[in-house]
């Protein structure tokens, strides 16, 4: 059975097949097979999300599924029912979960006790379908009609502000996996969480990373400019403390211009204009966030198909 957790549960021969369905599912959207006919999704949903919920609803639905939205405090999750029995009784019921939560080892457990494919929709360690949907977003630019997954390589991305956030985290993993270079720049004192290091330890995580506090040594030379607010939510306590120290990494005109030419600005959304990117960045022509974003419907489609197809039996 294949769960979608992290961006290692795909391996790198299985990124040429995933990225080729993306491209397929998107060309032919409203005349494409529809693998999930006859299934029900539940997504439990403990956070807000405006992308991660509409795509995956209009995902299924246009796979041939039923999507089941399940708010975490509507649910007896939300009163105490343990993640163990969730997992078992709607593995009863629905054919795949897609989960988004704080704490990790949530997924990690419904994954590991039902028995239907579960796919992470974000926690606090990790956002794997934003890095596969924006490493989809890049290929699709620099592997037009050939070698998607091959365009990727030896490309350079920097990550500049929150660099101890998911998509940072997440970015780490995508990068090596997709063989990039990776820099990220931010404050110190806002590392990962421990359990970020303790999942690169169980993964044997040979790849490399850069971490500097200078945003325009990170840029050099990269291909890719990305940030993330610098309040995930979950953080909203620290909010005036994380303006203060991050607000020398917010990427402006002069940051994106430091990095290679013709180089991409990229973020996951939502944004707060003003304080980790400007306005303008946002606007410019470099800026591929709404391409982002209309790819999470395309790329957790063809990631639903597959796990779909891993757990018939
Ligand atoms: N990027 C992203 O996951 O957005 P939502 O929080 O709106 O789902
Ligand atoms: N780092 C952000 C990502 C939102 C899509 C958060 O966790 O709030």
């Amino acid at each position: 059975m294949k769960h979608f957790l992290k961006e290692t549960d795909f391996g790198p021969s299985e990124l040429g097949a995933l990225f080729g369905l993306a491209r397929e599912l998107k060309a032919k959207r409203g005349r494409h097979a529809t693998p999930l006919a006859g299934q029900t999704w539940a997504m439990i949903f403990s956070k807000s999300s405006t992308r991660t919920r509409v795509s995956f609803e209009v995902g299924i639905h246009e796979l041939g599924g039923n999507p089941l939205f399940l708010n975490k405090n509507d649910i007896q999750l939300g009163r105490g029912e343990t993640i163990a029995d969730t997992a078992r009784v709607l593995s009863r019921f629905v054919h795949g979960l897609v989960v988004r939560t704080f704490d990790h080892d949530e997924v990690q457990q419904l994954a590991d006790i039902g028995t239907i494919p579960v796919i992470n929709a974000l926690t606090d360690l990790l956002h794997p379908c934003q890095t596969f949907a924006d490493a989809f977003t890049l290929a699709e630019r620099w592997g037009r009609g050939g070698d998607l997954v091959g365009s990727l390589r030896g490309r350079k991305i920097a990550f500049v502000g929150d660099r101890g956030c998911n998509v940072a985290n997440s970015w780490i993993l995508g990068a090596n996996l997709f063989g990039m270079k990776i820099s990220l720049a931010g404050p110190t004192g806002f590392d990962a969480a421990p359990e970020f290091d303790q999942l690169l330890g169980r993964e044997g995580f040979a790849g490399g990373y850069q971490f500097t506090t200078d945003p325009f040594e990170a840029v050099r030379d990269a291909d890719v400019v990305y940030t993330d607010v610098w309040v995930s939510m979950g953080k909203e306590e620290e909010t005036a403390e994380r303006i203060r120290v991050m607000s020398p990494f917010a990427v402006t005109p002069a940051l994106l211009a430091a990095a290679k030419p013709g180089a991409f600005f990229m973020h996951c959304l939502p944004a707060h204009a003003g304080q980790e990117v400007t306005q303008e960045v946002l606007d410019s022509p470099r800026s591929i966030i709404f391409d982002q974003a209309e790819n999470r419907l395309h790329m957790q489609k063809a990631i639903m198909a597959t796990l779909a197809l891993s757990a018939r039996p």
